[in-house]
């Protein structure tokens, strides 16, 4: 791997400590980075040497749900070594000229990760061309990586595009979306396009329906000031739920090249045909009380909506999508579900839904499960459901989203990013679904799996929501 240097501005936000500095120790610790890097954090706040390695100390122990195993010292030192800080106002070019000088001083290759306010970025692009820091030379590439929000919708995507596209190409350009990162959904272009077996079967003659669900139990914690911004549907049902959508069901990639995978990727998201009419919102119960959330929000906390594909071998088959927070159970999983081929053969079906459902769970009990039913061991003739099951090495800890997308974009593979088509495209569809939001969202208790009006939509069609099970990959 090339030697590189990574800017990652906004080294004390959340996004950062949640998530990129526990990253980057398990880059360290995996062996994956290459002997000669330099990461360079920016942040507001001044800290000398002392104070950043206490923080960066700090955030390694802080409790972290993503980042959960013990941290060796030998390794963070190592990490360390390799890690400096410069506070800096973003809007001073003075701040520039002191990049400048830390720059000249590492590799070439740098990549540009904003963890900051969308509303600084044109500022900073141009004091980083202004100070000749962006400039491409063939001693060393430029890249840069953004993640969500990018916009708010599909005109302001449209308009950080055109900011970002009159700074860099497409090809410098790697918007993350971290789901796309991770290696269970990944996992569904290899198990779909590699098992010859299963594709004949995908499509309308066989699936009755497809369920998209994101549920986790836990609410807001301390984002409240950009949540309250955002809402579910924005926050997750925009980006990571529609690349589900678009891995289960785009059609087969002439290759397993960049450009072929996202075309069709593309072509899948584009297919997608809002139903505004569909569209339920919810809030939890107390998140008017959240930290930073006006007391007035009407800001949605859970959406479920249903939408159907115009193109590709899924075409017209409906899709159930819902997400959101303080749910019942966490868990995140496509679920298709086969048409029910066996009921002329056996009446006494438990629940009297189709028993063949595959399910690509992406967590926990990471898996792809095909659920059938199977005789009872006895002399009745009895049935029960049982599951086929391809579950992740339990003893292994799955390498996070992150790791792989920030060795991705050193490696300048734009694979698992995000082109600007795409994200206008999700943002297209989430605005039309918005179109008809005209009611306040409706209050759900927490530990429930949301608002009743969810299930009325979905029962109108004679369905239900299938609730996640925690039978299959249970180590
Ligand atoms: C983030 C959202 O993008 O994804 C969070 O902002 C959400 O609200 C998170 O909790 C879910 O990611 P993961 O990897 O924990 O499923």
């Amino acid at each position: 791997m090339d030697s590189f240097t990574l800017i990652i501005v906004g080294i004390t936000s959340n996004l950062a400590q949640i998530k990129l500095i526990p990253t980057l120790y398990d880059l360290a610790a995996s062996g994956n980075l290459p002997a000669d890097y330099r990461i360079i954090g920016i942040g507001r706040t001044p800290m000398d040497d002392a104070a950043f390695a206490s923080f960066v100390d700090r955030v390694l122990h802080t409790g972290n749900r993503h980042h959960t195993h013990p941290i060796d010292s030998s390794i963070q030192k190592s990490l360390l070594s390799h890690l400096s800080y410069l506070s800096a106002d973003l809007t001073d070019p003075n701040s520039y000229t002191n990049l400048a000088k830390i720059l000249e001083k590492s590799p070439t290759n740098r990549l540009f990760y904003l963890a900051t306010f969308p509303s600084l970025y044109a500022t900073i692009f141009n004091n980083l061309k202004s100070s000749n820091l962006i400039k491409e030379s063939p001693d060393g590439w430029v890249r840069l990586m953004i993640e969500k929000p990018i916009g708010h919708d599909e005109d302001s995507a449209r308009e950080l595009n055109t900011l970002l596209t009159s700074h860099f190409r497409e090809e410098q350009l790697f918007r993350l979306d971290h789901y796309l990162g991770k290696e269970t959904l990944q996992n569904i272009l290899t198990f779909r396009f590699g098992n010859g077996v299963l594709e004949p079967l995908m499509k309308p003659e066989f699936i009755d329906h497809i369920q998209v669900t994101a549920a986790e139990d836990f609410g807001i914690g301390a984002r409240g000031s950009y949540y309250d911004q955002t809402g579910a549907l924005k926050d997750v049902g925009q980006n990571h739920l529609l690349q589900m959508i678009a891995l289960a069901t785009m059609d087969a990639p002439n290759s397993y090249k960049t450009q072929d995978i996202m075309t069709k990727r593309v072509e899948a998201i584009e297919s997608l045909v809002p139903e505004p009419d569909s569209l339920v919102l919810g809030q939890y119960d107390g998140y008017l009380t959240e930290k930073d959330v006006s007391p007035l929000s009407v800001k949605d906390t859970y959406f479920a909506f249903k939408t159907h594909l115009s193109r590709t071998r899924f075409a017209n088959i409906p899709i159930y999508v819902r997400g959101g927070k303080r749910l019942a159970r966490t868990a995140t999983e496509i679920s298709i579900v086969f048409k029910n081929s066996s009921e002329r053969v056996l009446s006494h079906l438990p629940g009297g839904t189709s028993p063949n459902v595959l399910i690509y769970r992406l967590q926990p009990n990471e898996g792809i499960v095909l659920r059938l039913l199977t005789k009872v061991p006895g002399h009745e003739l009895k049935v029960e459901e049982s599951y086929m099951q391809y579950c992740y090495p339990h003893h292994k800890d799955l390498p996070d989203a992150y790791e792989r997308l920030i060795i991705d974009a050193i490696r300048g593979d734009q694979t698992f990013f995000n082109d600007s088509k795409e994200v206008e495209a999700q943002w297209r569809f989430t605005d039309n679904l918005y179109q008809a939001v005209k009611d306040k969202p409706t209050v759900y208790q927490p530990g429930s799996w949301g608002p009743a009006s969810a299930d009325a939509m979905i029962q109108q069609d004679n369905r239900t929501w299938l609730e996640p099970s925690i039978a299959f990959c249970n180590f």
